[in-house]
């Protein structure tokens, strides 16, 4: 299935922070994809800012070398790229003082089309850039502007970053990333929802026995210990994607698939969660892999603290306060270093009320599984008879609908930094998070957070490539439930 692009007038992206990590990992090669797919336009381009000296050829080489390496593309189309190359420009600039700025208002001067900075920079210097913004006349009520996460580290250092933005910059000009809501499956999380009559009637507290999120990955915390040392899962998972995930699915249906309508829906339901109980909360840390303990270290060796008390795990149970869900426990978990890369989240319904097959002693509850990545699909468990003679015993088996066998393999797999790129310029802000919300998250997580480090706590340990520590098998075993199984 070849999907249909819609084109957009051409638009001028300015990117601070050009060659760092993120710059030269996703958003260059995800622009180069979208140039290909015929969805960037001629005229547009694309200026890279950042401190190293460097001319524009030189940048074009980097990004070359970029695409190769992160494209993900099998065949890169040597004059595709040559055209794509020839959009791309850079300045030296510096975010804090005056270097560079002159050129970039010069290359900004009187054009009359979308203009979009993204700030794939330390939130340290969001404010920086956006008051140079305005100094330099680049804030006008047009622009718009891209940030990343983390969007602070507690509520009170989220709000003076909104403060802080919205002194140059209207709630409407603002984009908060939270690349999760670029994904696909993610998206078809409210396709299925609230596309389909056959899920809603069944979406609540009466016919939902629990619902898990899990988000696991294989990958350890790599180079990136400084950063994740000071953040671990609860920061840097389960404040901003997996509170995404949830909302998603526990929201109620927006009136519209317009911006503040699903934001307003999602806000909801942030402020309904429960605050966490000490004991509904596993967090642990990975030890290193046996007999591969150089190539793949424990965290602490990792991150090169031997007392950190950072969770690269953590499993928790919460509620939500309101109608449609009191009583439905919401299971989170997510960790790195676990036996396989699976986003999952998994809608256990209840029991039915009563049994009318004497021969059966079996439990069964029908399953609706959703799969984010990899290999995409849903499968909902049904109970059917056991095939052959002897009586009436019953079995669980799935009806599975993996995406690339219903739509074809050769779906156009459209990253999500693609998507949210071409949301910007479009100035669709549904799939990116208001500062309301990002606020509301952090308000549910900094006591959780301040809980463990006023009680001291410090994170089990648990293997590499299992999943997770001992007590977050206990959470569920304790309500008489179990974690499914993480598979690839
Ligand atoms: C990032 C986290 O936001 O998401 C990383 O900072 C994590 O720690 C990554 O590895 C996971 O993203 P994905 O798209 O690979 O599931």
């Amino acid at each position: 299935m070849v999907s249909r692009v819609i084109p957009v007038d051409p638009f001028d992206l300015v990117i601070f922070g050009g060659t760092g990590d993120l710059a030269r990992r996703k958003i260059l090669p995800g622009l180069f994809r979208r140039f290909i797919a015929g969805q960037m336009p001629a005229g547009a381009r694309i200026i890279a800012a950042a401190r190293t000296e460097m001319d524009d050829d030189g940048y074009r080489e980097m990004i070359a070398e970029a695409i190769t390496e992160f494209g993900g593309l099998k065949n890169i189309p040597e004059d595709k790229l040559t055209a794509f190359l020839a959009q791309l420009s850079y300045v030296t600039i510096d975010a804090k003082g005056t270097d560079g700025w002159a050129a970039l208002q010069e290359l900004m001067k009187g054009t009359d089309r979308v203009e979009a900075y993204y700030f794939s920079v330390s939130p340290a210097l969001f404010g920086d850039l956006a008051e140079r913004l305005q100094q330099w006349g680049m804030a006008d009520k047009d622009a718009r502007i891209v940030v990343e996460k983390p969007f602070g580290r507690d509520l009170e250092t989220a709000k003076t970053l909104n403060a802080t933005l919205a002194t140059y910059f209207d709630e409407s000009q603002i984009y908060r990333i939270d690349h999760y809501l670029g994904k696909e499956t993610v998206q078809n999380l409210m396709a299925v929802r609230f596309g389909n009559m056959l899920f809603e009637p069944l979406w609540n507290a009466q016919y939902v026995d629990h619902i898990q999120i899990t988000v696991a990955e294989t990958v350890g915390v790599g180079g990136r210990g400084e950063y994740y040392d000071k953040s671990g899962a609860m920061r840097d998972m389960v404040q901003n994607h997996l509170m995404q995930l949830l909302c998603l699915i526990a929201m109620e249906p927006p009136a519209r698939f317009d911006p503040d309508a699903v934001r307003d829906e999602k806000l909801k339901v942030i402020r309904a969660l429960d605050p966490v109980l000490p004991h509904h909360i596993a967090r642990g840390q990975y030890d290193a892999e046996p007999g591969n303990a150089e190539a793949q270290p424990n965290y602490r060796d990792a991150v090169g603290d031997p007392r950190s008390k950072t969770e690269s795990f953590i499993a928790l149970k919460t509620h939500i306060s309101n109608w449609r869900w009191a009583g439905t426990p919401f299971y989170l978990r997510t960790g790195k270093r676990m036996s396989a890369r699976s986003s999952e989240i998994t809608v256990v319904f209840k029991e039915t009320p009563h049994s009318i097959f004497a021969e059966d002693a079996g439990r069964h509850r029908n399953v609706l599984s959703i799969r984010l990545q990899p290999n995409e699909g849903i499968t909902l468990g049904v109970t059917i008879k056991e095939p052959g003679p002897g009586g009436m015993r019953l079995i669980d088996v799935p009806l599975d609908m993996s995406f690339a066998e219903a739509l074809g393999e050769d779906t156009e797999q459209v990253d999500a930094y693609e998507r949210l790129i071409m949301d910007v310029i479009r100035g669709n802000q549904t799939l990116f998070m208001r500062g309301d919300e990002v606020e509301a998250a952090w308000a549910w997580t900094d006591p959780i957070i301040q809980g463990w480090e006023a009680r001291g706590e410090v994170p089990k340990f648990y293997d590499s490539g299992s999943d997770g520590t001992v007590e977050s098998g206990e959470l569920m075993r304790r309500d008489g439930r179990a974690w499914r199984e993480v598979s690839p």
